[in-house]
């Protein structure tokens, strides 16, 4: 539709096209099929990266008590403050953000805004993104489609435009719209409806949906066509929870459903298998690189939830991989998938850049599920990985740079790969020219 429209400014005194215009209107309408509710915010065109409360903060409100944990403006300036100082803003992390319990109970009695709680965010909204971005970062915030949050506090449904207004005056750079207390049937038109009243603020927002989990969790098969037009990016499944378990179920869901997931993902609109775990306390160093191998080749949003300020060296090291990282970040945004299992033993897939002669790099991840003790001795010819390119590939090991292949790997060669038990090995092949 606004396409047409350009088209036909230029062309406006030409009776002819007047005509087409008028018919693809007609059309347009007809099939709702011109897109001018669409999102269209030039945003996340690679997987967002930040740090967010719930998955380690939870709904910790007694700032008395735990006083270093509780849901306040204290948190999140002073994560602001460990991203930059500790190396995760110059590995790609950008967004603080601010999940379920930060509002009071009820809105405000005259505007009907939503307020912060008042004994936990004192300076208020404005002042903790201005604090954000005086850091060189971006402020995040969560709200709920239906009339409650998750934890109970006011959701949107009423009051759309003004909430939008709201986050637009407060400055906020994204926004995580939940679906707890919500009709279902009524989120394929409410959740793009709010995200057009956030591109009317005039405010640049990353739109996070949680929309496909409720509906699918009730049988009801997401709308992923509509999900691509109206958010950047949206929560599939279950919540994720700390422990190796739940990491598992997610990978699950994301290797079984892959035909229907996978190709929805791209620049400007990905799929969300949630947090980060890693630095928390259900996984086990080796489990956090698996984690994060997973996640770089699901093209998935890389939202840390930690004690940045407590967190080990070891579980530092991992977030900030800059080769696992920038595989997550691969410009071509094409969302990777698991290949096979075999002697539990996962091979996940993703194609990367560089081309070369026409030959896509790939990440590969040999995810174990095993626990029988010692590590695991696996091969695969390049070839069954789907690596085709005649001349070869040179190799990368992602999380151990001082492992030397001595020699190029051609289709028919065999990678052998030596895993420990729910640990990963992570490669790069790159087609060498
Ligand atoms: C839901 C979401 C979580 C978190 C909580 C907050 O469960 O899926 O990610 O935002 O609500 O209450």
């Amino acid at each position: 539709m606004i396409d047409c429209c350009i088209f036909c400014q230029v062309y406006l005194l030409s009776m002819w096209c007047t005509t087409i215009y008028l018919s693809l209107t007609i059309i347009c309408l007809q099939y709702n099929a011109c897109n001018v509710n669409a999102l269209e915010n030039g945003l996340a065109l690679k997987p967002p990266m930040g740090w967010m409360s719930w998955q380690r903060y939870r709904c910790i409100i007694d700032c008395d008590t735990y006083p270093y944990e509780c849901i306040s403006e204290w948190l999140f300036k002073n994560a602001t403050d460990h991203i930059v100082a500790n190396g995760y803003k110059e590995a790609g992390y950008e967004y603080v953000i601010i999940d379920d319990c930060w509002m009071e109970m009820e809105r405000d009695p005259v505007t009907q805004e939503l307020v912060p709680d008042r004994k936990r965010f004192p300076s208020g909204m404005k002042a903790l993104a201005d604090y954000v971005h005086s850091k060189g970062l971006k402020f995040g915030i969560y709200e709920d489609y239906g009339t409650h949050t998750c934890m109970g506090y006011p959701g949107v449904i009423n009051h759309m435009e003004l909430d939008a207004q709201t986050f637009g005056k407060w400055d906020v750079d994204y926004v995580k719209l939940d679906g707890c207390y919500a009709d279902i049937m009524d989120m394929n038109k409410g959740y793009p409806e709010f995200g057009r009243l956030l591109n009317e603020t005039g405010r640049p927002m990353v739109y996070s949906c949680s929309w496909p989990v409720y509906q699918e969790e009730k049988g009801l098969m997401p709308n992923y066509e509509a999900l691509k037009k109206h958010c950047n990016l949206w929560r599939n499944w279950d919540d994720i929870q700390d422990s190796y378990e739940s990491l598992n179920k997610i990978t699950e869901y994301f290797a079984v459903n892959a035909s229907r997931i996978q190709p929805n993902a791209g620049p400007g609109h990905w799929n969300d298998p949630d947090m980060l775990l890693i630095g928390n306390y259900g996984l086990t160093v080796d489990q956090s690189k698996s984690q994060m191998a997973i996640w770089a080749i699901l093209a998935a949003p890389l939202l840390m939830s930690t004690d940045l300020k407590n967190i080990r060296p070891e579980f530092r090291e991992i977030l900030i991989n800059q080769n696992v990282i920038d595989v997550n970040q691969d410009a071509l945004g094409i969302q990777g998938s698991r290949l096979r299992v075999e002697c539990k033993i996962e091979t996940w897939v993703r194609p990367i850049n560089p081309i070369i002669n026409g030959a896509h790099s790939y990440a590969v991840a040999w995810a174990s599920k095993r626990d029988d003790g010692s590590p695991c001795v696996y091969s695969s010819k390049l070839k069954d990985l789907g690596l085709t390119y005649d001349k070869g590939y040179e190799v990368t090991d992602l999380f151990d740079e001082d492992h030397d292949f001595d020699h190029i790997f051609r289709t028919n060669t065999n990678i052998t790969v030596r895993v420990n038990p729910s640990g990963v090995q992570f490669y790069k092949f790159t087609p060498i020219q």
